[in-house]
Parts: structure tokens; sequence; C-alpha cells
């Protein structure tokens, strides 16, 4: 009994360990998410301390919507938003680095996803989007915004590429070494222009809403 409670003890103090020197390291140095941690993104534990089907319906995610991923990473969101938009709908998955965009190509590849026709990845900038002004429906970022140094450009490119009335969905998660308050990215995308339409979650998973005026 005492050695289970040693083990607990323990792992519960590497893991907090981890988190505080991940934090510091982050606001110290600004690099992406390295792309080895790809698989645990998409993991079965990730999906189900974070399932993908609550955090996209929280975004509004309709049939038919064309859809923007900023930083899908290996994927762990794009094939669920793919599936929520139908055939009719579009989802472009973007990301920065080519290796995460590879690794989300292996994932569409697999027979279970055979299925799915209708993403495009797309390796970019935020602060670059190739999109036609006002061409989409929803954006949505999951565990990205505070990755990127400059947020408010990106946030501007974002505006650009929405409909009036487009939705920009951003979702934060506290296990993340970037996360920051809700008040944070809510006075982020008030500052880039957007209208707050709802915030949603807890303060170990939240999303919030906006919509461009
Ligand atoms: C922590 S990962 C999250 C990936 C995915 N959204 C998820 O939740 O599984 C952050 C992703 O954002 C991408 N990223 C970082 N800066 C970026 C930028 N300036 N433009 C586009 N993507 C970026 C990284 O390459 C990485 O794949």
């Amino acid at each position: 009994m005492v050695v289970i409670e040693v083990a607990l003890i323990v792992i519960v103090g590497i893991l907090l360990l981890h988190q505080v020197v991940a934090r510091i390291v982050r606001k110290l140095v600004h690099f992406p998410a390295p792309a080895f941690i790809g698989r645990g993104l998409d993991s079965d534990l990730r999906r189900r301390l974070q399932p993908p089907d609550k955090i996209i319906q929280r975004s509004g995610i309709e049939n038919g919507m064309r859809v923007l991923e900023v930083g899908c990473g290996s994927g762990a969101y794009t094939t669920f938003v793919a599936r929520a938009v139908g055939e009719e709908g579009k989802v472009y998955a973007l990301d920065i680095q080519p290796e995460m965009l590879q690794q989300l190509e292996h994932k569409l590849a697999k027979p279970e996803n055979e299925d799915i026709k209708n993403i495009e990845l797309v390796n970019s900038s935020a602060y670059d989007l190739p999109f036609d002004d006002g061409s989409l429906d929803l954006v949505y970022m999951v565990t990205v915004l505070q990755e990127i140094p400059d947020r408010s450009k990106a946030l501007q490119q974002v505006r650009r590429v929405l409909k009036p009335g487009g939705v920009l969905a951003v979702t934060e998660w506290l296990v993340d070494p970037d996360y920051p308050w809700k008040s944070t990215t809510i006075r982020l995308g008030r500052e880039a222009g957007f209208d707050i339409d709802e915030a949603l979650g807890s303060l170990w998973q939240y999303t919030v809403r906006f919509a461009k005026p």
C-alpha cells in the first residue's frame, strides 16, 4: 500500500515538474510544437481527455461549411471536422511544419478514413493564409494561438479570410504548456476586431467562439 502511495506521489511530482519546466522554456523560447509529439496529440488518451466531437460542436459547425484549421498538427481534430461538414463541405488543414502534415497524410491513407475526400493539406504559416478575402465560414485553432509569436498578425489574417458573420473558434487546454487564461484569449480576439459570441467549457479546457462583424 505504502509502495503504491509513494509511486503515485513520484508520478504526480514528475508530471508537475515537467509542466513547470515546459512552461518556463516556452516563455523563454518560441518554437512550434515538435513534430514528434504528433502521435501523442492524436492518441486515445487525448481523445478521452479532450473529446474531438465535443470540442468541435462548440464551434457551431454545420454541414456544407468551408472550414480552415490553423495548426492542424497530426490531425487529431481534422477527420472529425471533415465528417461534420460532409461531402458538400471542405476542410483546409494548414500547418507550418511539413512533418506534421505528413502524419496527417498517413492518417488519411488508413482504411478507416477512406470515406474522407474533403480535406486539403496546406503547408503555410498563419501569417500568410493562402485564401481569398471573405471565403471561409469557420476557422478553428486548438492549442495553437499561443504558439504563434505575433498573434495579432495571425488573427488579422483569420479575420481577412472569414466571411462577414464567420466564426473563429479558439480552444485551449490546461495541459498545454502554452495555455492562456480565457480572459487573455478574449482580449486577443477583441483586439483583432472580432465580436465575442460565446465562451464555453471550463478552466480545464475552454473554447471561445468569436464572430467577424
Ligand atoms: C500543439 S500543436 C496542436 C496541433 C493540433 N491543433 C492539435 O490540437 O492536435 C500546434 C501546431 O501549430 C502549428 N503551428 C505553430 N505555429 C504555426 C504558424 N505560425 N502557422 C501555422 N501553424 C503553426 C505547429 O506546427 C503545430 O502543429
